[in-house]
């Protein structure tokens, strides 16, 4: 068989196991196998590249595959669960990277060849590929810079902002059009390069900290329109196909968030929320009066209950919670409890993070309840115990049109019989708003560290049962 044939068919079959790796990343009992099928088809896609031989000399890119692989595995093995958004922010941005170089470096044998003309198609998919892959590169590190607290988290807003960043959109698009019309002027792609850069600083700074999620799993779908662009330039379909699923399923995503946050993604982009408090509604929990529950009492009401719904959230992962609360979920099980955990699409701080982390204790997925398919059954529940969790039980949500979050949909966890709350202290959620709910009379402060408590209650249950 000709190499041009075994490299087609090999892109062929990497796209299928693409879209078959993608379809398997939508529920959370084939997700692992999808993302191993996605990276054979990763595999599959690089070593038929490598077939083509026409970059770079072997040694070259296997010494760089080598070195970007031991990064990436060191990086990957030591980041936190909690720190993941920071680190798909660092990728996206060198997604982005690649796009600009990538394009650049096709572009410029252009630029200087003597009476070549460059065909419009290329040159548009370039100036594509440059301008998209130049806001995602800065936007993406100023996320990554705001997520680590290395820039203020808060809006960075100032008067006319949104007026200088349309300017400059309408600057650099003008620009792309000198260079699609005249390839050889390539300080206007120059000038692209840098106004685009500026763009993507400006257009996510005024976005506060807590809108940063949405804003990464944007620019993860603009770094994969920008590689889709690029698979143009250099007419390689894999990369076409490939850049075209991260873009739309980054698109999608982003809905999603949006939707579970009940924001429009345009709110989100011109900013101004995220703050880590908002104003009026307080977020130090100081004029609500709750009632405090200790760890042997909690343990006591956990013995006589039937029915208990868990509400996992942001504090159980900071605190690693997630193996000693199946250990809970397994101990009142065996004394004939029904146990479920009722998992809220933002809970947490990316898609999908109380589903890894109880997935990671080996809790089974049939456990895990959707809000939508759970929230009828908290009324019906003897104890909702929420862990780590603050805005996505908050009821102001649904009562309090000043709030934030109004409109947001919440876990029904307030209409159950007995809600028990573990947490530090008083402090707010990711909202900065109070929750009216820890003052609730069904509802007990067992206050501490999630994994340090739930051990304790653990330890209680298991000495009531040999006593
Ligand atoms: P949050 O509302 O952020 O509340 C987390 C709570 O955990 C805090 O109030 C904190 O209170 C407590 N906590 C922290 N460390 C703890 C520890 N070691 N042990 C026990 N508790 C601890 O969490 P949530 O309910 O999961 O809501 C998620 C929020 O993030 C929502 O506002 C959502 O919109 C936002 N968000 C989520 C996403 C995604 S995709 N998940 C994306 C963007 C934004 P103490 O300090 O008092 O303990």
């Amino acid at each position: 068989m000709d190499r041009d044939l075994i490299i087609k068919v090999a892109y062929l079959v990497a796209s299928v196991l693409f879209i078959l790796g993608i379809k398997m990343l939508g529920k959370t009992s084939t997700a692992r196998r999808g993302n191993t099928v996605s990276a054979v088809a990763m595999l599959i896609a690089v070593l038929a590249t490598l077939l083509d031989q026409q970059i770079l000399s072997f040694t070259e890119i296997f010494v760089t595959i080598l070195v970007g692989s031991v990064i990436g595995t060191v990086i990957a093995r030591r980041v936190e669960m909690t720190s993941m958004p920071e680190m798909v922010a660092i990728f996206n941005g060198f997604g982005g990277a690649a796009s600009v170089l990538v394009a650049t470096s096709e572009y410029w044998p252009m630029a200087h060849a003597e009476g070549v003309s460059m065909e419009i198609v290329v040159g548009v998919t370039v100036v594509i590929s440059v301008i998209i892959g130049a806001v995602t590169l800065t936007g993406s590190f100023v996320a990554f810079g705001k997520l680590k607290g290395l820039i203020n988290g808060r809006a960075i807003t100032f008067g006319g902002q949104h007026a200088i960043n349309a300017i400059l959109l309408v600057v650099v698009v003008v620009l792309g059009g000198l260079v699609v019309g005249d390839p050889n002027a390539e300080i206007w792609m120059l000038g692209i390069v840098g106004v685009a850069l500026l763009l993507g600083v400006l257009v996510v700074i005024p976005i506060g900290g807590a809108d940063m999620p949405v804003v990464i799993s944007l620019l993860n779908s603009y770094s994969g329109i920008a590689a889709c662009a690029t698979g143009f330039v250099l007419n390689n379909q894999v990369l076409i196909i490939a850049g075209a699923l991260v873009g739309a399923s980054g698109i999608i995503l982003t809905q999603i968030m949006c939707k579970a946050m009940n924001r429009s993604l345009v709110s989100v982009l011109l900013g101004g929320f995220g703050q880590t408090s908002s104003g009026g509604a307080g977020g130090d929990g100081q004029d609500i009066v709750v009632k405090e529950v200790g760890v042997e009492e909690s343990a006591m009401l956990f013995e006589s209950a039937s029915s208990v719904l868990i509400v996992p959230g942001y504090g159980m992962a900071v605190a690693q919670a997630q193996h000693v609360v199946r250990e809970l979920a397994d101990i009142l099980e065996k004394r004939g409890a029904s146990v479920k955990f009722a998992i809220h699409p933002v809970a947490g701080r990316m898609p999908g993070h109380m589903n890894v982390l109880l997935a990671e204790a080996n809790i089974p997925y049939d456990k895990l309840i959707e809000m939508d398919q759970i929230n009828d059954e908290f009324a019906n529940t003897d104890i909702a115990l929420i862990i780590g969790a603050n805005d996505v039980v908050n009821p102001a949500a649904r009562s309090n049109p000043q709030s934030p979050i109004y409109g947001m949909p919440i876990l029904n966890a307030d209409k159950a019989r007995t809600v028990i709350v573990c947490k530090r202290g008083m402090s707010a959620g990711y909202a900065g708003i109070e929750n009216e709910l820890f003052g609730y009379p069904n509802c007990l402060m067992l206050f501490g560290d999630a994994k340090s408590t739930m051990t304790k209650v653990v330890g209680e249950l298991k000495e009531m049962a040999t006593a």
